[in-house]
This record gives C-alpha cells, sequence and structure tokens, in this order.
C-alpha cells in the first residue's frame, strides 16, 4: 500500500523552479528507500508512532510529502490523542525539512499546492529550530563529505539523544568515507541491504559534542591574502577553484561598476576581490544554496567588506530587477544535482542578460570545451575572448542595448 501510495505522488511531482528536462526527475529510488525503511522499523517496533521527523536534503520535496502521505509519524505528543491527530489532543506535529537550495524549498511548496497539500511541513536553516526533539531523521545523503559532517554534527547536537539518522544515497555516489564522518558523530552506524542501487546507513547514540559548531570553516588564503569561510556545503569548501584562479587573472581589466554581481559566489571570493579593488562599487553576491550565500557573508565580513558586499539567496537573481548592474562575474555551475547539464549554466547566462544593463559586461569563464559562446552571444551580446589557458576560456560580453 505504501509503495503504492508513494508511486501515485511521486508521479505528480515536478522540479520546477529548477532545471526540467525529460532525464531529470524529482525523486529517486534513495527516497523511497528512506521512506520504506523508516516504515519498516516503526512496524518493527525500533522506531514509535509518536516519532518526531525532520527531512534533511529534500530535493524537490519527495521526502516530506512521502512522509506525510504515508501519514505514521509526528501525531501530537499527547498519547491519548488516538489515532485522529486532530483531535481534542491537538494537531500532528509539522514535519519539519531543510533543504540547502531555494530552488528545492520553492519546489517543495509548488508540489505540495499541486498535490494539494495544506501545511503539515515547516521549511527551517540547518539548526535546532529544525532538530530539536527531532527522534527520525531522513537524511539524502549530500555529495560532499564536509556537508554530511555538518549535518552530522547538528544532528548529533540538536536532535533528541535517542535520535535514528537514516541516511539514503545512489551506492554509487557512496564511499566508505561517508561512514566515517557518521561515525565521528554516532557511537553506532550500521548500512541496511541495498535495494535498487540505493542503500541506508543507519545511525544513532549520537556522541556528546563539545565546543563551537565546526562550520564555517575558516582559512587564510595566502595567495589572495584574502581569509575565506566555508560552510560544509559550498562549492570548492575553503580551497580557490582553478577557474576562478584565472578568472582572477583578469581583475584588473574589469570595468569599475557601480554595482557588481558575484553570480553564483560560492564562499564569495570573486565578489570580495572585486570589492576590494574597487572600493567604490557596491557588491552583490548571490547564491541558490544557502550554504554559499552564509559562506559569502562571513567571508566579506571576515574581510571587513561587509559595508560594500551583500549577500543575497536568490534562485538566477530573479528578484534583481531588469538592468540594475553594470557587471557580473561568472564561474557557472556545470551539473544539476549529480547529473552533468549545460542548462544551470545557460540559466544563469540568460539571468545575466535580463539584469545587465545595456552596455555592463558579463566576466565569465569556463572549461573551453562547454562552447558556451553562442550562448552568450545570442543572451548578452558581442562577447570577445580575453583570455586562455590549456583548460579555460575568459570571456567578456557587453549587453546589447535593446532587446537580449
Ligand atoms: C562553479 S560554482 C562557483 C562558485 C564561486 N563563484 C567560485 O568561483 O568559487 C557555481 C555556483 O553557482 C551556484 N548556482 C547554480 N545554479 C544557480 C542558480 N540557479 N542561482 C544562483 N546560483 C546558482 C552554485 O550553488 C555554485 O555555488
Amino acid at each position: 500500500m505504501a509503495d503504492n501510495t508513494l508511486d501515485s505522488l511521486f508521479s505528480r511531482m515536478g522540479r520546477f523552479p529548477d532545471v526540467e528536462a525529460a532525464n531529470l526527475q524529482a525523486w529517486d529510488a534513495t527516497d523511497k528507500l528512506l521512506l520504506d525503511t523508516a516504515a519498516d522499523l516503526l512496524a518493527a517496533g525500533t522506531l514509535h508512532p509518536g516519532s518526531r521527523i525532520a527531512v534533511v536534503g529534500d530535493r524537490y520535496g519527495a521526502l516530506t510529502l512521502g512522509a506525510l502521505a504515508l501519514g505514521v509519524f509526528n501525531p501530537d505528543a499527547d498519547p491519548d490523542a488516538g489515532a485522529d491527530p486532530d483531535a481534542a489532543g491537538g494537531r500532528a506535529r509539522p514535519v519539519r525539512v531543510h533543504q540547502d537550495l531555494i530552488t528545492g524549498e520553492r519546489a517543495l511548496r509548488h508540489n505540495a499546492a499541486k498535490l494539494g497539500v495544506t501545511g503539515g511541513f515547516e521549511q527551517h536553516p540547518l539548526g535546532p529550530e529544525l532538530l530539536s526533539g527531532a527522534t527520525v531523521v531522513l537524511l539524502q545523503l549530500p555529495k560532499s563529505l564536509a556537508e554530511l559532517d555538518e549535518i552530522a554534527d547538528a544532528v548529533a547536537r540538536h536532535a533528541d539523544p535517542g535520535v535514528v539518522l537514516l541516511a539514503g544515497g545512489r551506492v554509487k555516489h557512496m564511499s566508505l568515507g561517508m561512514n566515517a564522518v557518521l561515525e565521528r558523530h554516532f557511537r553506532e552506524v550500521q548500512p541496511q541491504h541495498a535495494r535498487q542501487k540505493s542503500r541506508v546507513l543507519l545511525a544513532r547514540r549520537p556522541q556528546p559534542t563539545t565546543g563551537a559548531p565546526p562550520f564555517p570553516v575558516t582559512e587564510v588564503n595566502a595567495e589572495l591574502g584574502l581569509t575565506v569561510c566555508a560552510r560544509g556545503a559550498v562549492f570548492a569548501g575553503t580551497g580557490l577553484d582553478i577557474g576562478t584562479r584565472f578568472l582572477l587573472e583578469f581583475l584588473p581589466r574589469m570595468p569599475q561598476a557601480r554595482h557588481a554581481i558575484d553570480l553564483g559566489c560560492g564562499t564569495g571570493i570573486l565578489a570580495a576581490m572585486y570589492a576590494r579593488s574597487n572600493p567604490g562599487s557596491r557588491v552583490t553576491a548571490t547564491d541558490q544554496s544557502a550554504a554559499a550565500v552564509d559562506s559569502a557573508r562571513a567571508t566579506s565580513e571576515a574581510n571587513g567588506l561587509a559595508g560594500q558586499i551583500e549577500a543575497l539567496q536568490d534562485d538566477a537573481m530573479g528578484s534583481l530587477p531588469d538592468a540594475s548592474a553594470d557587471l557580473i562575474l561568472l564561474n557557472p555551475p556545470f551539473h544539476v544535482g549529480a547529473a552533468v547539464h549545460a542548462g544551470a549554466g545557460v540559466k544563469l547566462i540568460e539571468a545575466a542578460g535580463r539584469v545587465l544593463a545595456p552596455g555592463g559586461e558579463l566576466w565569465t569563464v569556463f572549461n573551453s570545451h562547454l562552447q558556451y559562446q553562442p550562448a552568450l552571444q545570442r543572451l548578452i551580446g558581442p562577447t570577445r575572448e580575453v583570455g586562455r589557458n590549456p583548460k579555460f576560456t575568459v570571456t567578456a560580453s557587453t549587453r546589447k542595448s535593446s532587446g537580449v
């Protein structure tokens, strides 16, 4: 029955406003395995019906909406409330969920509305509001060990001491390093049987946490003379991406802007370096990832640039007005989730075309084989190559004065 419920639910879900394509779907076998594992543990008595559930890393809402559809968790704490969660004892407690990407948060709300689900879940940052009192946490394993480290620390630190963490992933993306990270935060970590190329790791008995949370990590980049701050989920951690390093070689040739934007800012290295060499410019560092925006804010504060740089979580600058910037710097993403997909980069180039004022410039770096020039030419305007090394190309595109 659970299977039918989930199949019918998932078949009606989409990824909007994230990139949609025939080969990209809004859920995967791991979402199903995590929900089935939770239901099995409940049936076996390992979890109990009063469990308070939190969800981390839900891509487009499959875990949250699936948990709500199965309806087995989060009844009111008062056992006398009985089977009807709305009965005298009070309402069912909401499923709490954290998603790093603003597109994922929006997709969950969009899918809920499409499925007629009103309420029943709350979206929170990774921290005590999300996790306090949680006795079950469902986690889609992240790509990086640093992100897993930050999540596992938060669960061990804030959840109920009896918490059971179910961390699932596609077997091909899982490594023993993930078990090792979980073992740093939990005394018991048990891999479960794999199904349809997905596997769940069950972790419980959190290690006592002492001291301040380990993230954001802060490191001085001696080459740039810049303090870089990084939350676990941010691209490149405290490191300097080699494409970004190449783009920075052209900093002295970039125009001085009234308003410059670091689009897809990650830790905000481009924003900070540009702001420092152009003290008269106002700079916006923007990314769809909450971890990136927190990191960029911390990087600007650590370098005394907080008054000049504004950090903004947004999907492709959707909240910024048309023609409101004179310069955009971009090291575009080439992944959508685990899939290599040019759509994410083109979406940002298109957004740059809208937000640049006529005559404004987009400076971008990309892997030379990626062939972004036609899109730059079409969506921004005349594009010149300003540099090339064995791996990367840097271009400057000038926004046409009418239309895009
Ligand atoms: C290759 S990384 C570059 C990060 C940083 N600028 C640097 O140079 O280290 C691309 C960044 O784009 C962000 N990104 C991807 N799609 C986005 C979107 N639709 N809106 C805003 N940011 C996005 C990713 O989260 C990621 O941080």
